[in-house]
């Protein structure tokens, strides 16, 4: 998806990326949450140095903040200043830095981090290979990065997995081919969830959030909402199962 519609139009500011969390934070059944989970996965260690590239609204570290190890140090970077203020006001504490950048470009020295964590937003990349060389590079040897991405149908029962041009271009299939030729050794851990829910709201307001429904027409659009919406009242609630892939890279 083009660079300049992603940075002026779906992440202009931080409208489209709450309502998607908000979807999330509201009806997901899994009892371990997907930050928890992901944290758990990482082991961050006391003095650790990390980077975020895509950070969005710091939505990762708001549920993480309280559990951090001594004297680490955290750049969130982003390439949306609109995204990267409403992170500067979700977490005001250090030790967070915070830093406009292009993970296909970065402005960070070769061999700088222990960590970089790319989460959910390498499938909006114009070249996967740049982004990944420039995680790879700003890595201390050893160091490692995370990645996670989504499902090859993860929540396709709202949006249909062949229309999501946000996030085609970086599914798992993808990523099990492009990521060993970056990172000959790797581990991959899978979440599944599923949400549950029982209000049509939320399911509209993250459906406009979709470039792909808002290019629909409005009959279409309708179509949609009203399949859903009759589902909800025939079953009580509309489901959509959800799987997140974590590749864990070391360089
Ligand atoms: C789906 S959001 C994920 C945000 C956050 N990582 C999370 O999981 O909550 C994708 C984020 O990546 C950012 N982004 C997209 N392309 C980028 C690029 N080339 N360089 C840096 N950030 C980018 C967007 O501005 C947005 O904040």
């Amino acid at each position: 998806m083009d660079k300049k519609y992603l940075r002026n139009n779906q992440y202009l500011d931080s409208k489209n990326l709450d309502a998607r969390i908000s979807l999330h934070q509201q009806y997901s059944t899994n009892p371990i949450n997907l930050w928890d989970w992901t944290s758990s996965q990482y082991h961050l260690k006391n003095n650790d140095k990390i980077l975020e590239v895509g950070c969005g609204t710091g939505d990762f570290w708001k549920t993480q903040q309280n559990k951090l190890p001594l004297n680490i140090e955290i750049t969130l970077s982003d390439f949306s200043e609109g995204i990267l203020n409403q992170c500067r006001v979700n977490l005001d504490n250090p030790p967070w830095q915070f830093c406009l950048a292009d993970v296909e470009d970065l402005c960070f020295n070769n061999d700088s981090y222990d960590w970089v964590l790319a989460h959910m937003m390498l499938y909006h990349t114009k070249s996967k290979e740049k982004a990944l060389f420039e995680i790879k590079r700003v890595l201390r040897p050893n160091g490692c990065t995370g990645i996670l991405t989504v499902g090859d149908t993860h929540m396709s029962r709202l949006i249909p997995t062949d229309s999501d041009n946000m996030t085609i271009t970086f599914n798992e299939s993808i990523a099990d081919k492009i990521i060993p030729t970056y990172f000959k050794k790797f581990e991959k851990h899978i979440y599944e969830d599923c949400l549950i829910i029982q209000d049509i709201g939320p399911i509209i307001a993250y459906l406009h959030s979709s470039p792909s429904f808002k290019n629909k027409s409005l009959s279409d659009q309708n179509k949609i909402v009203n399949t859903i919406n009759f589902e909800i009242q025939s079953r009580g609630s509309f489901s959509v199962p959800k799987r997140l892939v974590l590749y864990i890279c070391h360089k």
